[in-house]
């Protein structure tokens, strides 16, 4: 049986007036469920502190993939567990566009979350056009392969599948497209990383999760949760998603 996740990422949104949202959240308190807020990494260590012991894992949204050196504006695994954070998002799909990330890049990211004891949240998604050409299974599963290092288990590693068109766009896949890509995820996995890992490894569904599609996307099979942009700024409409996954 696998926890039920519902992560927010709040991508560059949020200044400190901004951590009153997580009051609403603490007070859910999900016991059959992980949550996770992920907002700037300004905000990580006041986040921590915010959230005390209500349980609610905070993580960052990129890391390096060295522990230290010369590399100005990076942030590390190691400086995110030391604000306290608990998990990272590697390889969204807005840092592959807009930093040119690799699968590489993001497995050496991934490499290092767990040298720090960070769980990662590891992002996989087609744009419409490899959509529309048919392509979705062949890049994902090409995304996934080369994102994932040898060595990733249910407790340092969740999937996440965001297809790139439908991320802040109000649109989202059907729910039996949803199906066949959580499928063959679960598949690929299974046969890289053994039975047990492979079904014991969480998938997230993201892109335009909102209150009102929460539930249904999260009863689609091999769907375990979501990964949350938008809807994860505002505490009310978050905290009916968390009820979803409860
Ligand atoms: P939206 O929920 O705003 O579509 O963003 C999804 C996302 O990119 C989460 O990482």
């Amino acid at each position: 049986m696998r926890r039920k996740v519902a992560a927010g990422n709040w991508k560059m949104n949020g200044l400190k007036e901004a951590l009153a949202e997580i009051e609403a959240l603490k007070a859910i308190n999900c016991k059959s469920c992980d949550v996770i807020l992920c907002p700037p990494a300004t905000l990580v260590s006041a986040m921590v502190t915010a959230a005390g012991d209500s349980g609610i894992i905070v993580g960052g949204q990129d890391c390096h993939w060295n522990e230290t050196g010369a590399h100005t504006g990076d942030v590390s695994a190691e400086m995110l567990s030391d604000a306290g954070a608990g998990a990272v998002i590697l390889g969204h799909s807005e840092r592959r566009a807009d930093h040119g990330e690799t699968d590489a890049e993001v497995n050496s990211k991934t490499q290092a979350a767990w040298r720090a004891g960070l769980q990662s949240i590891v992002c996989v998604g087609e744009t419409e056009m490899q959509r529309d050409d048919g392509e979705t299974l062949v890049i994902i599963g090409g995304q996934l392969d080369g994102s994932t290092p040898e060595g990733a288990t249910a407790e340092n590693t969740i999937v996440a599948y965001e297809p790139v068109w439908a991320i802040g766009t109000g649109r989202t896949p059907t729910l039996d497209e949803v199906g066949e890509v959580h499928d063959y995820l679960r598949g690929k996995l299974v046969a890289r990383f053994g039975e047990e890992i492979g079904n014991e490894m969480r998938l997230l569904y993201g892109g335009s999760v909102k209150p009102e599609n929460a539930a249904e996307i999260f009863a689609v099979s091999n769907v375990d949760g979501g990964l949350v942009g938008g809807a994860s700024l505002k505490a009310v409409d978050f905290a009916s998603i968390v009820k979803a996954a409860s």
